[in-house]
């Protein structure tokens, strides 16, 4: 089973006045064949938890555990190949390249990691229950908001992660796509077995999670096991 732990975690910004605590000794767990959900406000601290949790920002205090190894210290292009290879992201920003038609937005992903992303089979049923076929030659700044967001969830799981780590993605979705992701995030962790992080405030996905926890003012509680 493939765990992502983080231990006793603070992140603290700013120094003296401008100080704000972001996150308050959080105690966090994510395991393969799990969906797990983290729920709160805007301001509560999800973006910070979640870049945390996939290395791509370090904590003030506190460990982050991948498969009982202390990641806390790897850098450079350990860190960058160590992510590449198995953590997923779908980031607020969405992060697709502006000069790229959606199709090559993979094929740029098969440039960077040529072996073990999807394969075309499994990549086709993925456009489909994502509904982003008819925009493979289109580029990003002619989608719209939901448009995009399907395109970076299609994106982060092209690599077969271990670890999909998702913040806020459904915030530009209606409620029939927000069926369809939540129970493709959901189809993800129990049949194939990886481990599947969302943030959000959309309560909407609560029905699709095996584990939620709630994070307010950086403090995070275990809702429901
Ligand atoms: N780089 C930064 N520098 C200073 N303060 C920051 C930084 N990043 C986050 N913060 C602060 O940390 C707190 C948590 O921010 P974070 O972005 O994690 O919240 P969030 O729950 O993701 O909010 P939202 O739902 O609006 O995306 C906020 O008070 C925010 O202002
Ligand atoms: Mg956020």
């Amino acid at each position: 089973m493939e765990t992502l732990t983080l231990k006793n975690i603070s992140k603290q910004f700013g120094h003296d006045t401008n100080r704000v605590t972001a996150l308050d000794q959080v105690n966090f767990e994510a395991r393969s064949g799990e969906l797990t959900l983290i729920l709160g406000p805007s301001g509560s601290g999800k973006s910070t938890l979640l870049t945390i949790l996939g290395g791509l920002q370090t904590p003030t205090k506190g460990d982050v555990v991948i498969n009982n190894q202390n990641i806390n210290h790897l850098a450079g292009k350990a860190a960058d190949d160590f992510r590449l290879k198995h953590i997923g992201f779908v980031l607020q920003s969405y992060n697709l390249v502006p000069y790229l038609t959606v199709r090559d937005q993979f094929k740029l992903v098969d440039k960077v990691k040529p072996a073990g992303n999807l394969d075309p089979k499994r990549f086709d049923q993925y456009l489909d229950r994502l509904g982003i076929r008819q925009l493979l030659n289109k580029f990003p700044n002619q989608l719209s908001g939901g448009q995009t967001q399907r395109v970076a969830i299609a994106r982060a799981l092209y690599t077969n992660p271990d670890f999909i780590l998702a913040d806020e993605p459904t915030a530009a979705l209606d409620s029939h796509r927000v069926t369809e992701v939540g129970q493709l995030f959901k189809d993800i962790a129990v049949k194939e077995d990886k481990a599947v992080v969302v943030v959000t405030h959309d309560l909407r996905l609560k029905e699709y999670a095996d584990r939620i926890y709630n994070l307010v003012d950086g403090k995070i509680i275990l809702e429901k096991e």
